[in-house]
């Protein structure tokens, strides 16, 4: 009697791939990440933040400091913090950073978000920062890690154990942590009025059933996927928080799909990168920002003009797009602050069905390693 046991495929749990299994456990990361922090009033409960009023007043500027995907989630988390907490955010890439020689001191914040809590270029930037004498708060996803060992304050995303080599699940658990960050330093400072963080609270909580409304219609983004995985290039472009997402859209195509991929804020399309489009180039526009949306349109039918295929990624209720795209994705409806948690969702997709569309090893993509501590 001989059982076939592949531990490999029961933790698959019936998913072709880590990688699709983990996009789909992202309602469920994002909700206890969020939920499991809310008190009875509604307030976020930060346990492993010991950040007081007084620390907070005395920061006059934070860095955030990452590397890959976990830097992406930073710059959405920079436009948060200013927003809410109205401190000056600079946003590195950790590589970067350690040799920069920065300007710190004891008002200085230094914010690492790591999913492993073991990049080796996060942890020498932290350890640089905290020689300085800045304190120090990590967003780390593995419990006990380096990172989180050597901070003063640590933020754990319960993603769970992130399997696949390309981030979805840590990116999305991320910036709902960084959502909540920026929340809670804007109510204790007082710079965020208790009105409008119970709305963001309570338009983050509407957050998993937006995103499963996504996973939901796949299909749509396979059929797309399946039409163009043969592309030589994609360019992605957006405006304000569209950008960022456009950075991981962007990243996690050219991980695991090897097409030369890249994103550009769309206002400097005409700076360089139009050059490029010609005939048929797939251009992937997100225009989910409502106080930008004339702007993405007008940039949309600058790339239209020269022959350019393009797919928009908009908000539903924000149809006159279908007008100029060739093809629109719609999320559901949500502020312009939060959209970057449901944006990023086809992105993924896309990335992983034209990853399987060109036959390759989607959860260990060619010369990548999911945890960098090498330099
Ligand atoms: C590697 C992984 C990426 C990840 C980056 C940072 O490059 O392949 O997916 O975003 O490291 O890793 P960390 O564990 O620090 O978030």
């Amino acid at each position: 009697f001989h059982v076939d046991w592949d531990v490999e495929a029961a933790e698959k749990e019936g998913y072709e791939h880590f990688m699709i299994k983990e996009i789909y456990e992202q309602p469920g990361g994002i909700d206890k990440t969020l939920n499991r922090r809310l008190n009875k009033e509604g307030t976020i409960v930060l346990d492993g933040i010991k950040l007081t009023k007084e620390d907070l007043d005395k920061i006059n500027k934070i860095y955030i400091v990452a590397c890959g995907t976990a830097y992406h989630a930073g710059l959405v988390g920079k436009v948060a913090i200013e927003k809410y907490a109205k401190i000056p955010v600079i946003c590195d890439v950790a590589s970067e950073f350690r040799y920069r020689d920065p300007f710190i001191d004891e008002n200085t914040l230094f914010i690492a978000i790591s999913q492993s809590g073991e990049t080796l270029d996060t942890l020498a930037a932290l350890r640089e920062a905290k020689r300085k004498g800045a304190r120090i708060l990590s967003v780390v996803n593995v419990v006990g890690s380096s990172v989180a060992r050597e901070s003063d304050d640590v933020f754990y995303t319960w993603a769970g154990p992130e399997i696949a080599v390309a981030s979805t699940k840590a990116y999305t658990t991320q910036l709902t942590a960084m959502y909540m960050i920026a929340l809670h330093m804007g109510l204790t400072k007082g710079t965020l009025s208790r009105e409008r963080y119970d709305e963001i609270v309570a338009e983050l909580k509407t957050m998993p059933d937006k995103a499963q409304k996504i996973l939901d219609n796949y299909q749509i983004i396979q059929q797309l996927a399946d039409e163009q995985f043969n592309n030589e290039s994609v360019f992605f472009m957006g405006r304000g928080l569209d950008v960022e997402v456009a950075f991981e859209g962007s990243l996690k195509l050219k991980e695991i799909s090897y097409i030369n991929s890249f994103a550009i804020a769309a206002g400097e399309l005409k700076h360089g990168t139009i050059a490029l489009i010609e005939d048929g180039t797939l251009v992937i526009a997100l225009a989910t920002q409502n106080h930008l949306y004339d702007k993405m349109l007008s940039n949309i039918k600058e790339v239209k003009a020269r022959g350019a295929y393009v797919v928009a990624v908009a908000k539903e209720g924000n149809e006159e797009v279908e007008k100029t795209a060739d093809k629109v994705i719609y999320i559901p409806d949500t502020m312009d602050e939060l959209t970057p948690i449901l944006s990023v969702i086809p992105l993924q997709l896309f990335a992983y069905y034209v990853s399987v569309a060109r036959g390759n090893d989607v959860d260990k993509p060619r010369n990548l390693a999911k945890s960098v501590t090498v330099e």
